[in-house]
């Protein structure tokens, strides 16, 4: 663990001069069936990135075998029920062990092999962090779709990937609400010819419609035995799929590989957050994110550490049920998402404060840019000035965390996230591509692999180049806008492209589009975020319409719920105009700046659109919106 500044920089340095030599020797840390032989082979223009090469592993050795034989008897997964009534969970390390060859077993007896790809549509429960890494202990690609997504969303996500089994639930806890998670993967299914097995939890014990492949898990797991030797992987072999938004209307599967996802995101959990064995590190994500799988499951468990799996909600039962859980538990490390921190802010200290939360020692964010206001009421009401804050910059892409402080050991910066960890080359580019030096502000991009950065989009090697690697060759392209400081400080400044980050929630608008277009009577649409207090953006919708005479506040409700159903609610519109006409370029291009510009209220800067196809309807707009 890297414990001092001076540390710090002579990990940079030296992963900067010698990358193989560094990481080479991180990755001894950890349990391999046989080395590799040799630690990277890269090329951006293909692109190709491989690490360890040749090395075999199975990842749940080091995340669970190993620390059977030195610590059987600590926690590792700690469950806290969406009703605080329910009683916690203590699962350790040998109890976690158990039931992850026990399900693995359940796996094979249902016919899943290596390689097979296993959607998981499930609720936040320890079965679904047992399920991940049951699928990883045979060696199948698990596919985690976020229970939050639509019946046709998981049906995209399941014949995008063509998954051969499906675990689910009977439903799922959310705050007052029950979800049904069966029936809404019945509908997907409806529609997904490969799959020939669905297994399902029960957690709600609601009833459910009954099919041919369905199979209760509580039966299925009884029939089997909890010896399941590790399947043997290549370092480069698919460790799992996870979709993510695009900027055009199908999701991209980002696929991770065993090795170099292993090595990067236990050594960043390490080192950022810099957990001690005694300590009860939370992150509030669901495991249906990358924040989930990596900082959730993978990373604390390859460190052997006592990592909180919440079901719940922030605001069930009361808008302190953080805190609460906080102080419950004696958590020290906790880890959400900026969207989470502005919606608590909204209600009276009063709620953070009736709570002991003298435990914490370090508090983190993820997932979109923290503003000003958000960082210092977490610094003072939450970390009570006691607590580093890391900012962590990353992507579902990237794997694990690229860009954040290292609590307590090197400066912490409000809004930015400040160094590079060692081994990411970040830099910032112009709109030609060059470099910029010093301070300044650009387009980041990333000049070398580092271990977990995404391999390729699942059957779409074509578009991996396209996004990532085509913009500006020879770096990878992430898609945020950056600035940085005199001292090499970063501080992300939001995307540069069609995706916009709703509470946290990464949605491409170009999925949103298509879903609005499907109403009947809609001709075109164009979808942009705009700032949002809480959510610290939100989607607006300009509709153009078949019949302008239609009741607009029917055709809104119809279009929410068109969104809802075809992606999910998170993504459902906070504003929808419906306007005659979209500026449009002379090539007919939407003006997305200008619609970004309305949306956000500034009528006043909108620039030149003298050359615009059709600048009155701007001032059409602009009416609308005042
Ligand atoms: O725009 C950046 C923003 O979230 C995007 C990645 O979203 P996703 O793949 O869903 O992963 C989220 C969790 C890692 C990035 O391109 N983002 C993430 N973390 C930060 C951030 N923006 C600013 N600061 C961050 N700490």
């Amino acid at each position: 663990m890297i414990k001092s500044l001076s540390e710090f920089e002579q990990a940079t340095a030296q992963a900067k001069e010698n990358p193989d030599g560094f990481w080479s020797k991180v990755a001894s840390e950890f349990e391999w069936k046989s080395p590799w032989k040799k630690t990277l082979d890269y090329d951006f223009s293909k692109p190709e990135v491989k690490w360890f090469v040749g090395g075999k592993l199975n990842i749940t050795e080091s995340c669970l075998d190993r620390h059977l034989v030195t610590q059987p008897n600590k926690t590792a997964i700690l469950f806290e029920p969406n009703d605080p009534t329910e009683a916690a969970q203590h699962i350790t390390y040998k109890e976690l062990h158990k039931r992850v060859c026990q399900t693995a077993n359940m796996l094979k007896a249902n016919d899943a092999k290596k390689g097979d790809r296993i959607c998981i549509y499930m609720p936040m429960v320890p079965e679904l962090a047992i399920a991940v890494l049951a699928c990883a202990r045979i060696g199948a690609i698990h596919s985690v779709v976020f229970a939050g997504f639509s019946a046709t969303a998981l049906a995209a996500r399941i014949n995008d990937a063509s998954c051969s089994m499906l675990l689910t639930a009977d439903g799922g806890f959310r705050g007052a609400k029950t979800i049904a998670l069966k029936k809404i993967a019945d509908e997907a299914l409806a529609s997904c010819s490969t799959v020939n097995c669905c297994l399902v939890l029960q957690r709600t014990q609601q009833e459910v419609q009954w099919n041919p492949i369905d199979k209760w898990w509580h039966e299925e797991i009884e029939k089997v035995g909890s010896d399941c030797p590790a399947t043997e992987m290549d370092s480069e072999d698919p460790l799992f799929v996870l979709y993510t938004s695009g900027s055009t209307g199908k999701p991209k599967g980002m696929v991770h590989t065993c090795g170099g996802y292993m090595v990067y995101t236990a050594y960043t959990f390490k080192n950022v957050f810099q957990c001690q064995p005694n300590d009860v590190y939370w992150c509030t994500a669901d495991i249906g994110w990358i924040t989930g799988h990596s900082y959730i499951v993978y990373g604390p468990l390859a460190n052997g550490a006592t990592t909180v799996m919440f079901e719940g909600v922030p605001s069930y039962p009361a808008f302190d049920r953080f805190w609460e859980v906080c102080a419950k538990h004696k958590i020290t490390h906790f880890y959400t998402a900026p969207t989470a921190i502005r919606a608590l802010e909204k209600h009276p200290t009063s709620l953070v404060e009736k709570h002991d939360l003298s435990s914490l020692k370090v508090l983190g964010s993820v997932g979109e840019p923290i503003n000003a206001e958000a960082w210092h009421w977490y610094d003072e009401h939450v970390g009570r000035h006691n607590c580093p804050i890391v900012d962590t910059w990353w992507q579902t892409e990237t794997g694990g965390i690229l860009i954040s402080s290292l609590a307590g050991v090197t400066p912490q910066k409000p809004t930015f996230a400040t160094l590079p960890m060692p081994g990411v080359q970040a830099v910032l580019l112009n709109n030609e591509g060059d470099e910029i030096e010093g301070e300044g502000e650009g387009i980041l991009a990333i000049k070398h692999p580092w271990p977990s950065i995404a391999r390729t989009i699942w059957g779409d090697h074509e578009r991996y180049k396209n996004v990532y690697f085509s913009a500006y060759p020879g770096y990878y392209f992430p898609g945020d806008g950056a600035l940085r400081d005199a001292e090499g400080n970063f501080r992300i400044t939001g995307r540069v492209d069609d995706v916009v980050i709703v509470s946290g929630h990464n949605l491409g608008t170009a999925p949103i589009e298509n879903a609005i277009n499907e109403h009947p009577e809609v001709v075109e649409s164009a979808v942009v975020g705009f700032p949002h207090d809480i959510k610290g953006n939100a989607l607006c919708a300009y509709v153009i319409v078949r019949d302008m005479g239609v009741d607009s506040s029917t055709i809104e409700k119809e279009i929410r719920e068109e969104v809802a159903k075809t992606i999910g609610p998170i993504a459902k519109p906070d504003q929808i105009l419906v306007v005659s006409g979209l500026p449009k370029t002379r090539s007919g291009k939407i003006m997305r700046r200008i619609l970004r510009k309305l949306a956000a209220g500034e009528h006043d800067q909108l620039g030149d659109i003298s050359t615009l196809l059709n600048p009155e309807i701007v001032e059409e707009i602009k009416r609308q919106n005042s």
